[in-house]
């Protein structure tokens, strides 16, 4: 994979202009009715994504104060079309623009300050109440990107977690080391300190993609998000907290995880499709919500198409870091779920597709099954990896098991996360004319339109 020219594409800076952009497209479904956010918003969406493979808009929630976006960002192209790049090129042009910070601009007009709620703020009644799942222990923020400051150093961390909603300023995060707000988290926490935050609903896209992204440490990721969108990312200081916060977002919540506290949160239907279970968790205390006055809350069901877009492109650019010394990679995918990977390569030596397998497995402790495949397969499209698999693989010399080693770590699944496994789908090098593929001519060329009513 060669290093793409930069690209022309122009990025959406906020999620309204993304809104604006895939609701012209056709690619947002308006919703012509009330939706009771308590299974209905979700049960819809789910429909839809299985169907029309829309995101969805709800203007009337039962009860909310807000409109509510959903399933926006639900697959690899609309993504790319937020960021302003082509899919094709896009995990190579994110590799090379995060070594390019670009540090955030200070704006004096915040759209999302338009409407500042301090005193007696509610956030059991300031944003919508969103129940995704039968057994979720109630409201949750599921959508929201959290600032915060590394405690000694200053650095901007992005990160997303979820909320469980209490009411009046009283809301538990989910958080833990090494992820790094747990790291900040402990840093402050041993100073007997408050952690300040910034819960950022309707975040910039660029913000999305480095929240969920694996940055180093030392690493600001709002200059990251900055380089992703090709221009300083604007903010502007909070109301209650000292942090800055994206000024074109659609709503803020402000507070502190407040230090030696934890409470039982959950359980919460998580994005293996399993409940996590009820277990203490950080204590986060609201100060201020602020909002556009016309804002869109946005909210994602754990595991569904927009979260495990979101999960995937960073994934698949840390594959992408590791493999490539190894072969001449044409694209990365990760195909059926985030605990693996499909790597298509342009195969020189065999060896090379067996290198390519060992790198990826290592590249994240979730990868626990990866794929190799040649060049003509779409490492996107499962059935064509299952067909590579079928037709191609070796299982005596082509299938590697790896025991010994973990993989997912939450504790509940663990059992069923240990040891690795990996399958080589490409020709042997030395059977590569039996397995020529049959060629249509003209095929590119054919107009359905002209042939079918
Ligand atoms: C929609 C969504 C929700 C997430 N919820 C959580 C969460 O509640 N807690 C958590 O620790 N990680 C959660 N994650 C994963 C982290 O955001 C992700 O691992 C991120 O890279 C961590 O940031 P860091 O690299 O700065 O530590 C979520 C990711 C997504 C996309």
């Amino acid at each position: 994979m060669n290093a793409p020219p930069p690209s022309t594409l122009r990025p959406h800076e906020s999620f309204r202009s993304l809104l604006a952009h895939l609701e012209a497209t056709g690619e947002l479904k308006r919703a012509r009715r009330a939706v009771d956010p308590k299974h209905e918003l979700i049960t819809v969406t789910l429909k839809n994504q299985k169907t029309l493979k829309k995101g969805s808009l709800f203007p009337d929630v039962t009860g909310s104060p807000a409109p509510v976006a959903t399933n926006v960002l639900s697959n690899r192209d609309r993504l790319a079309t937020a960021l302003g790049f082509a899919p094709t090129d896009m995990i190579r042009q994110l590799e090379i623009l995060e070594a390019q910070p670009v540090a955030p601009v200070e704006v004096s007009e915040a759209p999302v300050q338009e409407i500042v709620l301090t005193d007696g703020v509610d956030i059991a009644r300031d944003i919508p109440q969103i129940i995704h799942c039968e057994g979720d222990a109630g409201p949750y923020i599921t959508a929201g990107v959290c600032i915060a400051r590394h405690p000694r150093d200053g650095t901007y961390n992005a990160s997303w977690n979820r909320v469980q909603i209490v009411g009046g300023d009283h809301a538990r995060i989910r958080m833990m080391a090494p992820q790094h707000l747990g790291q900040y988290q402990e840093m402050a926490e041993a100073e007997d300190a408050p952690l300040p935050v910034a819960m950022v609903i309707g975040a910039p896209p660029a913000l999305m993609l480095s929240a969920a992204s694996k940055i180093p440490l030392e690493t600001d990721e709002l200059a990251v998000a900055g380089a992703w969108q090709r221009s300083p990312l604007r903010v502007t200081p909070a109301v209650t907290v000292p942090l800055m916060v994206p000024a074109d977002a659609e709503f803020v919540i402000e507070g502190f995880v407040v230090p030696h506290a934890r409470e039982v949160e959950g359980p919460y239907g998580e994005f293996t499709d399993t409940y996590v279970e009820p277990a203490k968790n950080h204590v986060l205390r609201v100060t201020a919500i602020t909002r556009r006055k016309d804002a869109v809350f946005h909210t994602m069901l754990a595991g569904a198409a927009e979260d495990t877009t979101l999960l995937g492109v960073p994934l698949q650019v840390e594959v992408l870091k590791r493999v490539r010394s190894f072969a001449d990679i044409v694209d990365i995918g990760t195909p059926g779920h985030l605990f693996g990977c499909v790597v298509s390569i342009n195969k020189k030596s065999d060896e090379q597709a067996r290198a390519v397998l060992m790198a990826a497995l290592a590249a994240h402790n979730w990868m626990k099954v990866c794929v190799v495949v040649d060049h003509d397969i779409d490492p996107h499209d499962a059935e064509e990896v299952l067909w590579a698999i079928h037709t191609r693989c070796r299982p005596d010399t082509g299938l590697y098991h790896i025991p010994r080693l973990g993989s997912f770590p939450r504790a509940d699944v663990r059992p069923v996360h240990k040891g690795k496994m990996a399958f080589d789908a490409t020709v042997p090098m030395d059977l590569r004319e039996v397995f020529a593929r049959r060629e249509f001519p003209g095929i590119e060329d054919i107009d359905l339109d002209a042939w079918f009513d």
